[in-house]
């Protein structure tokens, strides 16, 4: 069996042979078919890039089908039960989990860089006492390239490195400061004793006590879910990242991007809209009715945190953050929405409806009830996306520049415009 497919163009009657590369046909190949010898050739026309691999990728891997997710070709579940969030970024980054020489020397990297410039903190006073979180992060890692304008070497290995210890380290610093500004408290500095995740709760959470002592279970907790939201490759931030990074700008300035796709409503803001969805239904009782309306919507009401375009079974995250959620809600106390939330998911299993949708909850139905339980407001949900998802976004990124076939991002268009015309007097029109 060739490993061909043929196509036959039955505006000419001619035959092409386009090579199959790992299920995939080149679209370029397409190029060559042509009904005229100054015909542009043939394209193909992907919207939303559904049906197009955008690169090769050695990072992530998805079976939406089987609901499995690996890193580097390990299963989510164990990284989530085994792992830490720096021994997995350190994963993504770098293809294998380090020796215990290279996660001390990893570590100790990351911690040294926790700190952030006092000039950054002066430009992070500057924003309305009221900012979004989510938009003080954006600005403030874009910003970052100005403090490092060696980031531009991006093609020098060290360089690189070191952005990468910047980075990873200095998103948690200042989304803290984000979220302590848009709640007009002071900032606090990194506590280098304490865990990654330790830290954070610290620089978000500390009052007037001398030293901050997370609480164990949730900084776990959180790490977790670090781990769960550290890439899951060629989604809409990440292919930002990708899209930005291939003009060659720093990975500041790329990064701020991917933030800035990843605060849409529609990638990290989902958790929210859960929670806005159970708070409306209010009650275990009004879920069977809530069901209804969504049913008889026909799509215009959904039943958040539930589906996905990739997974067509159980989201494997949404099963890790389930075990969590119990974790979590024995130290801080239920979530009253956990009840309606279960109920949703017990009724929306059994349903025709949503069975036959191969609709299941994804990783937001239950993180937004943790974050929240936590003490985060529902404004820092995609801050707490964007700090693991650094490590995924600059992976794609040194995995994108150091891809012999990759170029500059340009998709072409279809041109639906008038066609050429002359310039109209501003007193002749009409
Ligand atoms: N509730 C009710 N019905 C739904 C839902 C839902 N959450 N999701 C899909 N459907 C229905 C659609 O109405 C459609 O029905 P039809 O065939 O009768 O027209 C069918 O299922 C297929 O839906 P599509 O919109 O074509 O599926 P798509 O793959 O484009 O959408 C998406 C995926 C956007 C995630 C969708 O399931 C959704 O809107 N879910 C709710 C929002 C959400 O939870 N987003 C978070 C995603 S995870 C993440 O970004 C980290």
């Amino acid at each position: 069996m060739a490993d061909t497919l043929t196509v036959v163009d039955n505006r000419t009657g001619k035959q092409y042979e386009l090579p199959i590369q790992n299920g995939t046909v080149r679209a370029m190949d397409l190029r060559q078919i042509k009904t005229a010898p100054d015909d542009f050739g043939l394209m193909t026309y992907d919207p939303a890039l559904m049906g197009t691999a955008n690169c090769r990728s050695a990072i992530t891997f998805i079976d939406g089908d089987k609901g499995i997710l690996l890193y580097r070709g390990y299963p989510i579940e164990q990284l989530a039960e085994e792992s830490d969030f720096l021994e997995t970024a350190y994963l993504i980054l770098f293809g294998e989990l380090p020796t215990a020489t290279q996660q001390q020397t990893w570590v100790r990297e990351i911690t040294l860089h926790t700190m952030l410039h006092e000039n950054i903190k002066k430009f992070m006073e500057g924003f309305q006492y009221d900012a979004h979180p989510m938009g003080i992060f954006l600005s403030t890692v874009g910003a970052l390239s100005t403090f490092y304008p060696d980031a531009k070497q991006i093609f020098d290995k060290v360089s690189r490195l070191r952005q990468t210890h910047r980075l990873i380290a200095k998103v948690p610093s200042i989304a803290a400061y984000a979220f302590r500004h848009s709640i007009g408290r002071p900032y606090i500095y990194p506590d280098n004793e304490l865990s990654f995740s330790g830290n954070f709760l610290n620089m978000l959470f500390k009052m007037t006590e001398l030293k901050y002592h997370p609480n164990p279970v949730l900084a776990r907790a959180l790490d977790v879910l670090f781990i769960l939201h550290a890439d899951h490759e060629q989604n809409c931030s990440t292919t930002a990242m990708r899209n930005i990074g291939s003009s060659h700008v720093d990975p500041y300035s790329a990064l701020a991007g991917a933030a800035a796709a990843l605060y849409g409503p529609l990638h990290g803001g989902a958790n929210e809209a859960v929670l806005r969805m159970l708070g409306e239904i209010g009650s275990v009782a009004r879920v069977p009715e809530f069901i209804k309306r969504v049913k008889a919507s026909d799509g215009d009401v959904r039943l958040m945190g539930f589906g996905h375009r990739v997974y067509k079974s159980y989201d494997p995250r949404a099963k890790v953050i389930k075990k969590i959620a119990d974790l979590v809600f024995a130290v801080t106390g239920k979530n009253p929405l956990l009840e309606i939330a279960l109920e949703i998911e017990r009724i929306a299993l059994q349903d025709e409806y949503f069975v036959s949708r191969k609709l299941y909850p994804n990783v937001d139905f239950y993180s937004g009830l943790i974050y929240q339980a936590m003490g985060f407001p529902v404004e820092m949900f995609p801050v707490l996306f964007a700090i693991p998802r650094t490590a995924g976004w600059i992976a794609q990124w040194e995995e994108m520049l150091l891809d012999p076939e990759q170029k500059i991002a340009r998709p072409r268009q279809i041109y639906v415009g008038p066609a050429q015309r002359d310039y109209i007097a501003r007193d002749k029109r009409a």
